[in-house]
């Protein structure tokens, strides 16, 4: 199996959740504690193994996966089949993090009976332990029945890419009187049994209020500094992707251009004839 090959050795993590197996019981400590969670994308085998053995909390595998890893314009298009496929090398993968599985565009909206089906899918095709899907109050019968079949489930409200077209883009949710609707949706996701929420490009001061008044976790992207956790798309958080950088990134690597520099030196050594040496080569006895 994949993770047996790929876990490494674990460094001490200074302070935050301590489990050798996050589970959603850790989350609602960590939020009674007021610990902050660690949440990163990944959509490989590979990266899995390296965000879990660095002490990632939780791995989404996001269908972030459409623009990041597949070059599309947009979310939408990303077919459950993709998202299995990601799924499974990520959940095989790892050890500690808790793994959870963005539900596609289209894959759960027409009823709640079509969700559980989707999501009871992921379940045995993927082996992630929950899934995750976008929206608040119009979503929360499907929450509580995929709870109910006893799938955890993580909520995301605020900014929702797979309703960018009608929100009008990435714009800031929340402003003003429609930070209104953002509490009442949190409320909704979380009296449906959802075990976290995900809250994206809201006010900080507003994620804040949502924090303080939930009793689940809630994990910002783009969301300031006052909510129990913070999730990136790691190719953003790690420079490989050089392509528009949001307000809310942080950049702890330039891995996009390091890679450039990287094959432009292997480009040189294969045409100089620098690449392989003798070293490099096998010997015929
Ligand atoms: O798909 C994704 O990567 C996400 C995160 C941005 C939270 O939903």
């Amino acid at each position: 199996m994949w993770g047996s090959r790929l876990r490494g050795t674990y460094t001490h993590r200074m302070s935050g959740i301590d489990a050798s197996r996050v589970r959603t019981r850790h989350f609602a400590q960590a939020k009674a504690e007021g610990l902050k969670i660690s949440a990163l994308t990944s959509y490989d085998a590979l990266t899995a193994a390296i965000f879990d053995e660095a002490g990632i909390d939780l791995l989404l595998v996001g269908d972030s996966a459409a623009n990041v890893v597949l070059g599309r314009e947009t979310t939408l298009s990303v077919t459950i089949e993709e998202m299995i496929t990601m799924a499974r090398s990520v959940a095989e993968a790892t050890r500690r993090a808790f793994v959870v599985v963005d539900l596609p565009f289209g894959s759960y909206e027409t009823s709640a009976a079509q969700a559980v089906d989707t999501a009871v899918r992921f379940m045995k095709e993927s082996g992630v332990a929950g899934v995750k899907l976008e929206g608040g109050v119009e979503v929360a019968p499907s929450i509580r029945r995929i709870v109910d079949a006893g799938i955890p489930v993580c909520a995301h409200i605020g900014f929702t890419p797979q309703s960018e077209h009608s929100l009008g883009g990435p714009v800031i949710q929340g402003r003003g009187a429609a930070a209104e609707k953002l509490l009442a949706d949190a409320l909704a996701v979380q009296e449906a049994g959802a075990f976290a929420v995900v809250i994206e490009m809201t006010p900080a001061a507003i994620a804040a209020q949502v924090t303080a008044e939930l009793n689940i976790p809630v994990i910002g992207i783009g969301a300031g500094a006052g909510t129990d956790g913070q999730i990136l798309v790691w190719q953003d958080a790690f420079g490989l992707n050089r392509g528009h950088k949001a307000r809310f990134v942080r950049a702890y690597a330039t891995l996009g251009e390091q890679l450039v520099a990287a094959a432009r030196q292997y480009h040189e050594d294969v045409i100089g004839g620098q690449f392989p040496s003798a070293a490099e080569s096998y010997e015929d006895n």
